[in-house]
């Protein structure tokens, strides 16, 4: 009975958010609050296209590109087959690509074959697998393996819960789970990404994941796919419409993980002088509402190591019934998106995404520069 009600949702997910970005975000013409991030132009780049560099990493995982496909779906014939097309894309453009909740997996021994056929079709591709923060370190092994994944992501989705009728309304726990899988994998040599679902995150959730052994953060902000509307239109008894704006800007996540990175960058220097401490890094993913090439490199000069797209991703990909079509379009999307992120790149006159970090200046609107103020001043 619960596994039905997993394998429906997983469907009705996909549907309807297919459905939402048909009404409102992703559509490149609507307004995010990047938008109003401004580069300012430099009219003597001193670089030659030729010459840039795209190459970037996360939780150990080596990119040619600042973007990778995020979580979506898995366990039911549906969402197989859009695993399988994401998978396609995957290899053909050396992605990573992160699988959507593997619960399903866990609780029904039936939906397994469909992960180990895929991760034996699909050798090359490093999957990512997924899992909510409520599991045990033997389930995070168990997922792991099923795929032969090469990191673990853990997803928060508090808010996601709330407002479906069957989600779990008990957080409890949650911190020391991912503490204990964060170790235990870590053990194994699975590095552990902890992510929302479209929500954000704040600096504070942040340190606490750093506190708790983690050492990269997908903070999936508010912009894109929005799930408190997808399970306002699953569930037509229930109005949770007051909470269509809930939840932090992809921006404005980032500015929180950027400012713990720094502090914890601060503090470990300090450590390092007086005790000779090693530190550790935090790697920090961007991922939220991401329409094209422009935002991509935006996130990336406000500080992220890589940027996450699910829903441009499932549009590409079922952009047609035509399986080769589809993966086809996906993958022209992505090598024309790498054209434009070298272009950006060259006219800022930058030649790696490190140089992108340190040196492409730019404004921020003042209702940000506000926050930040109320936020850490
Ligand atoms: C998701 N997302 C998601 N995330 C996760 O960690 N586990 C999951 O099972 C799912 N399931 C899921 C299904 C579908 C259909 C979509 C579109 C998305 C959330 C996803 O990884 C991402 O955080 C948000 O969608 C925000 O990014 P976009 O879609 O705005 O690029």
């Amino acid at each position: 009975m619960y596994d039905s009600h997993i394998s429906s949702r997983k469907d009705d997910h996909v549907r309807l958010a297919q459905q939402y970005y048909e009404q409102n975000a992703l559509n490149p013409r609507t307004h995010a609050e990047i938008d109003a991030m401004q580069f300012i132009p430099n009219a003597l780049p001193e670089v030659s296209r030729a010459d840039v560099s795209r190459e970037t990493s996360f939780a150990g995982l080596a990119l040619e590109r600042p973007y990778f496909i995020n979580a979506m779906t898995g366990g039911t014939p549906r969402a197989n087959e859009i695993n399988r097309r994401l998978a396609r894309v995957a290899q053909e453009t050396h992605s990573p690509m992160a699988l959507g909740s593997m619960s399903i997996a866990v609780k029904n021994p039936d939906t397994r074959a469909a992960y180990a056929q895929l991760a034996s079709d699909f050798p090359d591709v490093r999957f990512l697998a997924n899992l909510g923060a409520e599991h045990t370190l033997e389930s995070a092994r168990f997922v792991v393996d099923l795929v032969g994944a090469k990191a673990l992501q853990i997803h928060l989705n508090a808010a996601q819960e709330i407002v479906m009728p069957e989600g779990e309304k008990d957080f409890r726990g949650w911190t020391e789970h991912i503490r204990t899988v964060t170790e235990g994998l870590g053990a194994d040599g699975v590095p552990v990404i902890v992510k929302e679902v479209g929500f954000g995150m704040s600096a504070e959730t942040v340190a606490q994941l750093v506190d708790a052994g983690v050492h990269t953060v997908d903070v999936a902000g508010r912009g894109g796919t929005n799930f408190v509307q997808i399970e306002n239109a699953r569930n037509a008894e229930q109005d949770f419409s007051y909470l269509e704006d809930w939840g932090l800007s992809t921006l404005r996540s980032l500015l929180e993980a950027m400012h713990v990175r720094e502090e914890r960058e601060e503090l470990r220097a300090h450590e390092e002088r007086a005790e000779g401490l090693g530190g550790t890094h935090l790697d920090i993913i961007a991922s939220g509402g991401v329409r094209g090439p422009l935002d991509i490199v935006k996130y990336v000069a406000l500080g992220a190591d890589a940027v996450g797209l699910s829903a441009a991703f499932l549009q590409a990909v079922t952009a047609s019934e035509d399986a080769d079509e589809a993966v086809a379009g996906a993958v022209a999307l992505v090598r024309a998106w790498d054209e434009h992120v070298t272009n950006l790149l060259t006219i800022l006159g930058v030649r790696s995404l490190p140089q992108l970090r340190a040196r492409a200046p730019y404004v921020l609107p003042e209702s940000v520069h506000a926050y930040v103020r109320q936020r850490f001043a």
